[in-house]
This record gives C-alpha cells, sequence and structure tokens, in this order.
C-alpha cells in the first residue's frame, strides 16, 4: 500500500432549488446524519419497522468483528415486500416493471401480475426440487422473465446466481461450480444490437464443464422454436404455465443468504459475494427512497442489468421494495442511434433516472443535438454509479439532461457493500467530481493505512468504519478472503478506492487503490489525469497507466478516445499535454498519448488498464473473461 498524498482541490458547487429540498424524503442531511450517529441501531430500527416482517428481530445489530448480524432472529421474505405488501394496497394495478425490447416492443407487468408471475416460476421452480438453501443460477437476457425469476428463486428462500448475459461460457461455468448451482434458468437468445446471442447454447457449451447442474431451463423468445433436450431441459412457459398459481413465501431468518453475486478481483478468480436477506432489504428499501426520493408517481429507469449489483439493488430489490415503478430496456443506450435512451425517457415519462458515467460520456461524444430532440421534462433526479463523474460529465449531465434543474446523485457504493454508501442526497449542495458525503446510516472515512483520518486535501485509503445492514456477510467459500476486508486496515472496511476529503466532507474518489501511478516520487490516481484529459473539448474519454521508467520510476501513458469531429495528431498531442499541465501541473503530463478508437472496458463498462498495461509492456493481461470485447 503507498502512502497518503496531497490532491488539488477545485470546487464548484451547485445550489438545488430549495423546493426539491423541502418535499425531499429527507429534507435535511445534516441533522438526518446527526440522528443517525446519536444512536445508529435506533435508526435502522426505524426504517426496518416501515417494512413487513413474520416474526420482530430481537437486536438490531450483532457485530462480533468482523462479523455482523442484522435484525437478529427477525423473520421476513424479501418478496413478500416487494409484492405482497403493495397488492393488498392502491399499488395492486400500479406497472411494477415496463419492458422495452431492442426493436421498441414493450411489456408491462402490474405489481399484481409480477405478483402471480413470480408465484407460479416459484411453484415450477419446487417442482423441479429446488427449495431453501439450493442454488440456483440465472443467465438471462434483460427481459420481465429475469427478475421473475430472481424473485422466485427469493420466494423459495433458494439462493439465486445471476450471471451477467454477456459472459461467456469459461466465465459462466466458473461462476455455476462455485455455486454449486442445481438449475439454471436461461433463455434461447439474447439481442444486443440487431444481433441475436445464443444464451443456452454458450449454457450447453459451460454445463459440459459443470456437471452439479441437475435441470436447464430455458425461455424460448426465437422463432421458430428451438428444440430442447428433454432429458436435460425444460420450457420455461411449459412449466410455469403448468405450475399452481399460489405460493405463499417462505418464512427467511434474517441473516439466511438471499443471493451470491460474483465481482471480479484485481488478481485471481472472481468472489462469490454473499448478501442475506433482512438487512439487504432494510439498506436496498431506504436507500431507494432516500437517495431518489423516489415519490408514488414515480417512474424510475435504472440502465444497468439486472445481471449486477446496481440492478439486483436498484432495478428489483430497492425499488420494488418502495412499491414504484421500474422501467427496463435490452439492448445498448447508441442502438439504432444515439438518441435511443433519450426516446425512451420521453416515451414513458421517466422521471428518475440513473446510469454509468461510461455511458455519459458516450452520449457527450455524440453530441448535444441528440438529447436536444426529445421531450425529457419528466426527469426530476439524474444518477450516476460506477466509475467517478469526472466534472465535465457532470455538467452535461446537469445541463444537457437535467436542463439545470435536476438534482444530480453521484452514488459510490460496491458489490460489497450492496446499497449506497456515499452520496450527495436531493437538495444539497452539489459539487462536481465529488461523489458527496455518507449517507445518513454509514461512517465513512479517508484514512492512512493504520486508519488514521487524514486531513481534508489529503488523499488516502477509502474505509467505511462501522457495520451496514446490506454489507457483505462473507465470500462463498472462501471466508479468509471476506476477512481481508475488515483485516487490511485494522478495525475498517477497506473499500479498495483512493479517496480525499474537502473542509465540508465531501468525498472525491480517486480510483482503485491498483489504479495508482507513482511518478518521480508523486501518488497520481489514474482519475485526476483521466478527469482532466475529459476536459478538454476534443475527448471523449481517456484512460491512464504507469509505465516502468529509469529516471521517474514510472511515466504516464495516456489512452485516449476522441469526440466526434476531433482531429487526431501531433498539436492535439501537444495542446492535450498543455491542458493536463494547467489543471494538474507538470508531474501528472502523460509522458504518451495515443489516440484510440475505443478503449478496453469490462462488460459493466469500467474501463480495463490492466489490459492497455499489458498491451503495452509485452505482458499477459491474465484474466480477461469480464473484457467486453
Ligand atoms: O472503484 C469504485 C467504483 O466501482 C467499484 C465497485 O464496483 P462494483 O462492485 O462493480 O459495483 C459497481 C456498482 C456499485 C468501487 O470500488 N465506483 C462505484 N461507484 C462509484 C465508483 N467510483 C467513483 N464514483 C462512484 N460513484
Amino acid at each position: 500500500m503507498t502512502e497518503t498524498f496531497a490532491v488539488k482541490l477545485e470546487e464548484k458547487c451547485y445550489l438545488p432549488d430549495p423546493r426539491c429540498k423541502a418535499a425531499a424524503w429527507t429534507p435535511d442531511y445534516t441533522r438526518a446524519y446527526q440522528e443517525f450517529m446519536h444512536d445508529p441501531e435506533a435508526f435502522w430500527d426505524q426504517v426496518a419497522h416501515e417494512l413487513d416482517w413474520f416474526e420482530p428481530w430481537d437486536r438490531v445489530l450483532e457485530w462480533n468483528y468482523p462479523y455482523a448480524k442484522w435484525f437478529v432472529n427477525g423473520k421476513l421474505n424479501i418478496t413478500y415486500n416487494c409484492l405482497d405488501r403493495h397488492v393488498t394496497s392502491d399499488r395492486r394495478d400500479k406497472p411494477a416493471v415496463i419492458w422495452r425490447g431492442e426493436g421498441g416492443e414493450e411489456r408491462r407487468l402490474t405489481y399484481d401480475g409480477l405478483y402471480r408471475e413470480v408465484m407460479r416460476c416459484a411453484n415450477a421452480l419446487a417442482g423441479l426440487g429446488v427449495g431453501k438453501g439450493d442454488r440456483v443460477c440465472i443467465y438471462m437476457p434483460l427481459v420481465p422473465e429475469q427478475i421473475v425469476a430472481m424473485l422466485a428463486c427469493a420466494r423459495l428462500g433458494a439462493v439465486h446466481s445471476v450471471v451477467f448475459g454477456g459472459f461467456g461460457a469459461g466465465a459462466l461455468a466458473m461462476r455455476i461450480n462455485d455455486a454449486e448451482a442445481k438449475v439454471v434458468i436461461t433463455a434461447d437468445v439474447g439481442y444486443r444490437r440487431g444481433k441475436t446471442i445464443p444464451l443456452r447454447d454458450i449454457v450447453n457449451e459451460a454445463l459440459t464443464h459443470a456437471p452439479c447442474v441437475e435441470k436447464t431451463v430455458v425461455f424460448r423468445r426465437g422463432t421458430p422454436a428451438v428444440d430442447l433436450d428433454p432429458a436435460r431441459e425444460v420450457d420455461y412457459a411449459d412449466l410455469v404455465a403448468r405450475a399452481a398459481p399460489d405460493c405463499p413465501a417462505e418464512v427467511m431468518d434474517a441473516e439466511d443468504p438471499l443471493f451470491i453475486l460474483y465481482t471480479s478481483g484485481s488478481t485471481g478468480a472472481p468472489k462469490g459475494i454473499v448478501h442475506t436477506c433482512g438487512g439487504y432489504m432494510v439498506g436496498t428499501y431506504y436507500t431507494s427512497r432516500h437517495d431518489f426520493d423516489i415519490k408514488e408517481s414515480d417512474i424510475l429507469w435504472c440502465t444497468a442489468d439486472p445481471g449486477w449489483i446496481t440492478g439486483h439493488s436498484y432495478i428489483v430489490y430497492g425499488p420494488l421494495a418502495v412499491g414504484t415503478t421500474v422501467v427496463i430496456a435490452e439492448g445498448t443506450p447508441d442502438y439504432p442511434d444515439p438518441g435511443a435512451y433519450w426516446r425512451l425517457v420521453q416515451d414513458l415519462g421517466v422521471t428518475i433516472f440513473y446510469t454509468a458515467p461510461t455511458a455519459i460520456r458516450m452520449f457527450m461524444r455524440h453530441g448535444d443535438a441528440w438529447p436536444a430532440k426529445y421531450d425529457l421534462s419528466t426527469l426530476r433526479v439524474l444518477g450516476s454509479v460506477g466509475e467517478p463523474l469526472n466534472p465535465e460529465a457532470f455538467e452535461w449531465y446537469y445541463h444537457r439532461i437535467g436542463g439545470g434543474e435536476c438534482p444530480v446523485v453521484d452514488t459510490w457504493w460496491q458489490t460489497e457493500t450492496g446499497m449506497h454508501v456515499v452520496t450527495t442526497m436531493i437538495g444539497e449542495a452539489m459539487k462536481p467530481g465529488f461523489a458527496g458525503r455518507a449517507i445518513p446510516g454509514a461512517v465513512v472515512d479517508v484514512v492512512d493505512r493504520t486508519g488514521k483520518p487524514v486531513p481534508p486535501g489529503t488523499g488516502g485509503f477509502l474505509v467505511i468504519r462501522e457495520p451496514w445492514p446490506a454489507m457483505l456477510r462473507t465470500v462463498h467459500g472462501n471466508d479468509a478472503r471476506y476477512r481481508t476486508y475488515w483485516e487490511t486496515i485494522p478495525g475498517c472496511y477497506t473499500a479498495g478506492d483512493l479517496a480525499v476529503k474537502d473542509e465540508e466532507g465531501y468525498i472525491m474518489i480517486l480510483g482503485r487503490a491498483d489504479d495508482l501511478i507513482v511518478v518521480a516520487g508523486h501518488n497520481i490516481g489514474t482519475a485526476e489525469v483521466e478527469s482532466a484529459l475529459v476536459s478538454h473539448d476534443a475527448v471523449a474519454e481517456a484512460a491512464v497507466i504507469g509505465k516502468p521508467d529509469a529516471l521517474k520510476g514510472n511515466v504516464i501513458k495516456a489512452f485516449v478516445t476522441l469526440r466526434v469531429g476531433a482531429n487526431p495528431g501531433d498539436a492535439l498531442t501537444d495542446e492535450l499535454a498543455r491542458h493536463v499541465k494547467k489543471s494538474l501541473g507538470p508531474v501528472a503530463v502523460p509522458a504518451e498519448i495515443e489516440f484510440m478508437d475505443r478503449l478496453p472496458k469490462t462488460r459493466s463498462g469500467k474501463i480495463m488498464r490492466r489490459v492497455l498495461k499489458a498491451r503495452e509492456l509485452g505482458m499477459d493481461p491474465g484474466d480477461i473473461s469480464t473484457l467486453e470485447e
């Protein structure tokens, strides 16, 4: 680990319309945070009481470092809160899920409709022998049945492991085997950029290396319908049609596992992050409602796939527990054209839009004309997740998409945290480049390697000091790996990110600790240099790596993609170098700049600097199963 380092902070501040603050679920962040700190357990106790439990908990928290139990002995089923609770209320006929296919086809499921589908699917799975504690792998395209399958597992108490439909057979087999899944739920095909992705064939290939699987359930979409192998495969529609309609929710202990979700480690095999029922429900419910400020008439579009944690927490469990309408859309943001997302916002009247910086920068690259064609006036909250939202992307998002009127909530969190941890709550001052402050409910700090807080303006490690309800409980089959999260810096959960705080406690994320470059003795975060490059008009995206150098230890090499209309060449290279020098100083100026058409990214949109570095240095890139193409 590195030492702490100075960071130059430039601050600009946007104050949202005071009316949004007055009407927000958390109208006063400072007071809410103080209330939480005054008695953290009472805070979460109160939130948990807003939900339905079969039996109450004895204690809010049992903290046996580094192991936490939340809502001890409480009994619940998360699907009861996402479904049953709403079908007995005015929300019964409210749309729960609105789905758009890549070709524009639409399906809507009301809360009542979703409830019925989930119960039938749960009975169908039970008929295949799936019960409490069994693992089910879900490898599906972005269709409503993906959500139905997740909820059906949760209804039975089976543990789902959703694998994003963009992963290949090897990655899928590894995840199936690690979780020892008994059943795989898939579809014949997914659609992406007008192309067909043969999901079921990929499953079949994976299963040659995964003997634990007894049955594959195939949701058939294509025509003519593919033939299934009766020995191993069952048709989703058939199975569900034959299943009994009622399926009471299994009584789950708060600490029973709800799902496993694999996240790639910086080295070695992916980790199966384990989340449990009670705390995860309470944490995702609270953050959905308060951070997005969900009101009864809102329509939330989170553009992630349910196969990522963002989809688990902010498409499926959190928003449905709140009882809102969620939009899901199969396909990519620039297909068939870069107006696709904005057309959908206009058509469906989306009010809360949650996406990733990589998508925002892609839209910037295509210019302002695309969003300008559409009526985006229904939008009232804009969210961001997954990577630092650099100031230029913030400005563009805020002005071009939000018309300068919507709060931008940049949410920092992880697969491991299960829920938002840092954000700027609705109505609070927004500072471009800063994610914000700890949510009421989390204790966050920036520290040195001994766990001592570093002063404002000094970069250090981002940590969470106290347990929080939706935290991971273990790494499936590898508890030692779980403990390292809490043992790397004594007494704290180490996120693995570098960050810096300002005088008001706003946190700027500087990138992963392993993305730090030491140039002539100065620590430089890749995100800082990338942000400086992207602040130039010609640049769409940038990725920066360290290259060993005899003199300086390392020098910076930048890979840059340009906005439509910009010309690569020596003149631009010199100009970008001057530009970085002006904003960050000479030590951060890239020694080399290479123009590229696109950057290597993970399937969830994170830039894979490791791959660029391997190519540059002629090394083996290691595990690239998460690489997009
Ligand atoms: O480095 C941080 C970055 O994404 C990591 C977590 O990745 P994952 O588990 O795939 O979850 C992504 C969705 C929650 C973090 O360690 N990250 C996530 N959100 C932000 C972020 N970096 C900066 N700003 C964010 N808002």
